[in-house]
């Protein structure tokens, strides 16, 4: 392996880190603002890396609410889609009812026939606040007069074509139309698949094989290991080759004009 390469590598390691990604799945920053937060003078968080590392209660709280399966709902209060919405505002429903500022969407009912991507993580509160009407997503509710108004949709919603309710809709399509169907009526939020979903990345800390105290280049060559290709596409960029000025910068705040292999010249 060539000694660019491993510094490349190693260079997209430190990313992936910052990333979340050894150790914190399903919900750790996107890699432009992984990016962002590096170049913004905030200080990189370390890693975690043993058994006893942080880990971030809010969101292992997601992931376990997002195992639950709730009992199936047979019947349902039949109401007009306004009878339902003027009622709901005179019930006084609001923000203050949510308990849960995000979820991560990744129900075992549809688990059981795909898992072709990672959790679907649903900003509730932000929602609910710029939308201010809870009965636009929570259209209906159980008959039960003990059953809350903010039922879970997988409450009613379960398998695709039940013989026993095929007025509705699997899970899967229940959030698809709902959720983009008003992302495309709004003309916000996104309608493409990787706006809501991400990579199913496999859990690093069971594939990464080191020994107790690695070198840096071990962990480099681990990487390249699978990510051969990502190591030889980092060899390519502007980044990596010091030409500046980027078309991502070019006019922005940040503007750099000096890159190594133009203007500037240090020992580095
Ligand atoms: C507005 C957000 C949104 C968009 C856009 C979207 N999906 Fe989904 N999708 C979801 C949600 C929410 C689920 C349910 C996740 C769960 O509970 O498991 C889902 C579930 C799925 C599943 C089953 C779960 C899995 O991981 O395999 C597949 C497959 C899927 N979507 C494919 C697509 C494809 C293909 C597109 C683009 C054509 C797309 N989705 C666009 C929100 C979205
Ligand atoms: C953009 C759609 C949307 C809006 C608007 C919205 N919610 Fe939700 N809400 C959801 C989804 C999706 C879930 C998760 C459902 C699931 O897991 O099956 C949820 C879950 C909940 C839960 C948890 C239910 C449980 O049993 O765990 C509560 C409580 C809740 N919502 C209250 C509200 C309130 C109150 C409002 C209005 C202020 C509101 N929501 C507005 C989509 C929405
Ligand atoms: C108390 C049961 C119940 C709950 C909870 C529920 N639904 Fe439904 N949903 C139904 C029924 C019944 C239908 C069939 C047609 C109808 O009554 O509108 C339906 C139909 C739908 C449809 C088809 C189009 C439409 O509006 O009729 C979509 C999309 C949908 N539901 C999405 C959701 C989502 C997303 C959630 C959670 C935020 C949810 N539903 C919660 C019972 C429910
Ligand atoms: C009734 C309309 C409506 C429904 C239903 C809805 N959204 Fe959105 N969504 C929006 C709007 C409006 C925005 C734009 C917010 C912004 O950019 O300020 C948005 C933005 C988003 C974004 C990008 C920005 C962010 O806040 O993360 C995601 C991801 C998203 N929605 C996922 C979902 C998923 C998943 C569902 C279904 C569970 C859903 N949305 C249901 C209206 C809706
Ligand atoms: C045993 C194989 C293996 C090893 C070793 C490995 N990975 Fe991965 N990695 C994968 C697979 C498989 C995926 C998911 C498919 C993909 O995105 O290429 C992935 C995905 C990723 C992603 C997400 C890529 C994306 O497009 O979202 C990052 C970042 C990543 N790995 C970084 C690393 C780093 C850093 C190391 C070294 C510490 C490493 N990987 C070691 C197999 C491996």
């Amino acid at each position: 392996m060539t000694r660019r390469l491993s510094v490349a590598i190693a260079f997209l390691t430190a990313l992936a880190a910052i990333g979340g990604l050894l150790g914190f799945q399903g919900g750790g920053s996107s890699p432009p603002a992984a990016i962002a937060a590096a170049e913004g003078a905030a200080p990189a968080p370390t890693p975690p890396q043993t058994a006893t590392a942080w880990t971030a209660p809010d969101q292992e709280a997601a992931k376990l609410r997002a195992k639950e399966l709730v009992p199936f709902v047979e019947a349902v209060m039949e109401e007009c889609d306004l009878c339902r919405q003027m009622r709901l505002r005179e019930t006084g429903l609001g923000i203050k009812e949510i308990t849960h500022s995000y979820f991560l969407l990744d129900s075992p009912i549809i688990r059981k026939t795909e898992d072709l991507y990672g959790p679907v993580r649903f900003k509730h509160s932000k929602h609910a606040a710029q939308l201010k009407d809870c009965a636009l997503c929570h259209h209906r509710r159980p008959l039960d007069a003990q059953a809350k108004e903010t039922t879970r949709c997988s409450a009613c919603h379960q398998e695709a074509f039940r013989p026993d309710h095929p007025e509705r809709l699997g899970l899967k399509a229940a959030f698809h139309q709902q959720c983009t169907g008003c992302h495309q009526e709004m003309n916000k939020g996104p309608t493409d698949c990787l706006g809501c979903h991400r990579k199913n990345v496999p859990d690093h800390k069971e594939l990464v094989k080191l020994p107790e105290k690695p070198q840096p280049t071990e962990v480099t060559e681990e990487c390249l290991r699978c990510h051969k290709a990502a190591g030889e596409d980092m060899l390519k960029t502007a980044h990596w080759l010091w030409k500046g000025p980027s078309p991502y910068t070019l006019n922005r705040s940040k503007h750099v004009t000096h890159g190594k292999a133009t203007t500037a010249v240090n020992n580095f």
